[in-house]
């Protein structure tokens, strides 16, 4: 059997063969193999066990290891060991270490304390990678290859020396020229002409932190750069060695870094690490905040835009926490099979409980696993070998893709430009929270789209579509979007779209640019919205009040476009608040605020998009819908994220993958219980 083959799903767990007496492993294996865990990962952390001494090498360990993997007839990925170098390398070869941005170097004693661009790291780190692939690739019970271990996690900045020299390589390619460079970056203002590039750096420590936000993009685009680099330096040495049918991936998913690009370049498949249980953390806790560890399907939705079917290579599986930071309960009874069903349902066809046994030393001996210290047989581990036996049973889903008809629009310029520009940070995280829950409150599947790496056969797919910031626009995007309105796709803009170019300068233009064809609309005015209307003001569309939130643009009807809704309080009352153009066989919107939920409920209802199988279930709010297709067949999961039981409603006789049974009329759904019915896929979206 292969993992990800789109054939079986399946469990795994993450193992660390060196915190433990080999005496162990041996029953370790079976115990693993006994509750249905058939992949193992390791080595990701192990450099300085392979590698003792600068080009001295040494794999008995995972060698002895693998023995043991193979006798018990366990699979297992490999990680690089890149995201932890060893004591000789940092103290030999400072370089290779990352700083802040104040230039202080990040020292030995955590983890990725390294930067992507020293030559010297890059050298070494595909040695290593080099001699681990020719050590272990050919072994029978390795499947997969893990690269480096959560890119531009822990820390997604580099303001390193060999960052700087990298950064003026990076712009020399891009502009050619510092005239070029100081056009692109508005250095007229403030002063901030450079003469030569020795002068440009990375950003550096700033009053107020504010650096150019023309060089802060960019940055952002070479932080990305660097790491795709990095990841791929090594998965050209791995693919020199690794069998047929075996697998590169890496675990994500990280800010500042473009994931497609990292997957088309470097990667067969992509995997997620997903902890819901940070929900409960005491830190993080928030009470009012209802969607709590539901709020993770946002990041598989992210997930499974980058690989439509994916892997979790470390799934939550006990109680979280560092000894300096984090403090999560253990999962309650039910939860972890919950949110392993969470990662299926959104297109995960492999799991990996993070981790097998909890460490007894080192930085996370809080972080629990399945077992305890002791290893002795518990809570988890039963829940462990329940899970694997449900995944038996929903096997045949392996490979299905997520289906929805509802797609949120989404780019990486646009993504970096909210990581920096506060006020459309503001705009972007209020409309995305908003409409992620109304699409989960409305039972409503939904995409994420992202748009350079669509084509518009892959668009038209999605019957509305919402993009609703984007700041940036280009003529090649706004053209991509008339077609797929013109072919009959209904699409929806938001307040503050397409005033800025990809350097992130303002354009001259009207507004929305690029999109005033598309959407009829033209801004004539615009604000945040003061804080004495506590950042919501309201407006009438048909009689509906929609609220608009945080950031108001006033519109004005051009060319074909009908005034749809009017503010009805503010000293713009009675000004454009929404505006409608029916172009080619479709429409296009444009809203002038950001959303609420309850407006993206609205929109969702008045567009034909909420509840598409409201004919078939009737769902109580904590639950959510998440499906499958494949073939002739629709996977509905329902997953009940509450600590009560819950009732659903079945309109007609369905199949419960997981009982076997046929069910009708009103089910009951356990404390965090899951239901997976099996129907026909006859377009009923
Ligand atoms: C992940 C990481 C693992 C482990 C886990 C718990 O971010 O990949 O190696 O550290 O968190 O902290």
């Amino acid at each position: 059997m292969k993992l990800l083959d789109e054939k079986q799903i399946s469990i795994g767990t993450c193992y660390y063969p060196e915190h433990w007496n080999p005496s162990v492993w041996e029953q370790d294996l079976a115990r693993m193999l006994a509750v249905g865990i058939k992949t193992v990962r390791i080595a990701e952390f192990g450099w300085c066990l392979m590698e003792p001494a600068e080009g001295e090498f040494d794999f008995s360990l995972f060698d002895s290891f693998l023995d043991a993997a193979e006798k018990a007839g366990m699979q297992v990925i490999v990680g690089t060991p890149t995201a932890t170098p060893p004591a000789w390398l940092t103290e030999k070869y400072p370089e290779v270490l990352n700083a802040d941005v104040q230039g202080n170097l990040y020292r030995h004693g955590a983890r990725r304390h390294y930067n992507y661009n020293s030559p010297k790291y890059q050298k070494l780190c595909g040695i290593i990678v080099e001699k681990m692939a020719q050590a272990y690739a050919g072994r029978n019970c390795v499947v997969g290859w893990q690269i480096d271990n959560e890119l531009n996690c822990e820390v997604d900045e580099f303001y390193s020396e060999s960052d700087t020299l990298a950064f003026r390589r990076f712009l020399k390619e891009k502009y050619g020229s510092v005239e070029k460079l100081n056009q692109a970056w508005g250095t007229v203002v403030w002063s901030q002409n450079y003469s030569s590039w020795d002068e440009v750096f990375v950003p550096r420590f700033t009053i107020h932190n504010t650096v150019n936000p023309h060089e802060v993009m960019d940055y952002k685009r070479f932080i990305s750069d660097s790491c795709c680099r990095f990841a791929k330096m090594q998965s050209d040495i791995l693919r020199k060695y690794v069998k047929d049918g075996d697998f590169i991936t890496t675990n994500g998913m990280f800010g500042n870094l473009d994931n497609h690009r990292l997957r088309e370049e470097s990667l067969d498949v992509y995997m997620y690490d997903s902890y819901p249980n940070f929900a409960y953390c005491l830190e993080q806790y928030d009470e009012k905040d209802h969607m709590k560890d539901r709020r993770w399907s946002r990041n598989l939705a992210q997930t499974r835009a980058v690989s439509p079917v994916f892997g979790i290579m470390e799934q939550q599986s006990g109680a979280n926490g560092w000894n300096t930071r984090m403090m999560a309960p253990t999962p309650e009874p039910g939860q972890m099979t919950l949110w392993t069903m969470q990662s299926i349902a959104h297109g995960a066809d492999y799991v990996s409980f993070f981790r097998w046994r909890t460490a007894t030393v080192g930085t996370e001996i809080y972080w629990h696993g399945i077992l305890d210290y002791s290893g002795r047989e518990n809570r988890r581990l039963a829940e462990a070998r329940a899970i694997g036996e449900m995944t038996e049973k929903i096997g045949r889903i392996a490979g299905a893709r997520y289906k929805a008809k509802v797609g949120i629009v989404t780019d990486y310029d646009n993504q970096f430009d909210a990581g920096l520009d506060k006020w459309h940070e503001l705009v972007e995280r209020q409309s995305q929270k908003a409409l992620f829950e109304a699409c989960q409150c409305t039972h409503t599947p939904f995409d994420y789209c992202y748009i350079d790496h669509m084509s518009p056969e892959e668009l038209a797919k999605y019957e509305v579509l919402f993009y609703m910031h984007p700041v940036i626009m280009t003529r090649e995007r706004a053209e991509l979007l008339e077609e797929y309105v013109k072919q009959g796709g209904k699409l929806v803009f938001g307040c503050r779209s397409a005033y800025k170019d990809r350097n992130g300068h303002c354009v001259e233009e009207k507004l929305p640019c690029f999109l005033q064809t598309l959407t009829g609309t033209d801004v004539t005015e615009y604000s945040m919205i003061s804080p004495k209307y506590n950042g919501i003001v309201k407006a009438d569309w048909d009689g509906t009040v929609v609220e608009t939130a945080v950031f108001n643009d006033l519109l004005s009807p051009a060319g074909k476009g009908e005034v749809l809704a009017r503010y009805s309080e503010n000293y713009y009352q009675g000004e454009g608040a929404l505006i409608r153009n029916r172009y080619g066989s479709g429409e296009a919107y444009y809203f002038g605020g950001a959303f609420t939920r309850d407006t993206a409920e609205v929109f969702l209802k008045k567009l034909g998009a909420a509840e598409p199988y409201g004919n078939v279930l009737t769902l109580p709010q904590c639950c959510e819908l998440a499906v499958r297709a494949k073939g002739d067949k629709e996977y509905l999961f329902v997953l009940n994220y509450s600590d009560e039981q819950q009732e659903i409603g079945l309109q007609s006789a369905l199949d419960n993958v997981l009982t076997g049974q046929k069910e009708q009329g009103m089910m009951k759904l356990e404390p965090y219980g899951i239901a997976v019915y099996e129907l026909k896929n006859k377009g009923l979206l």
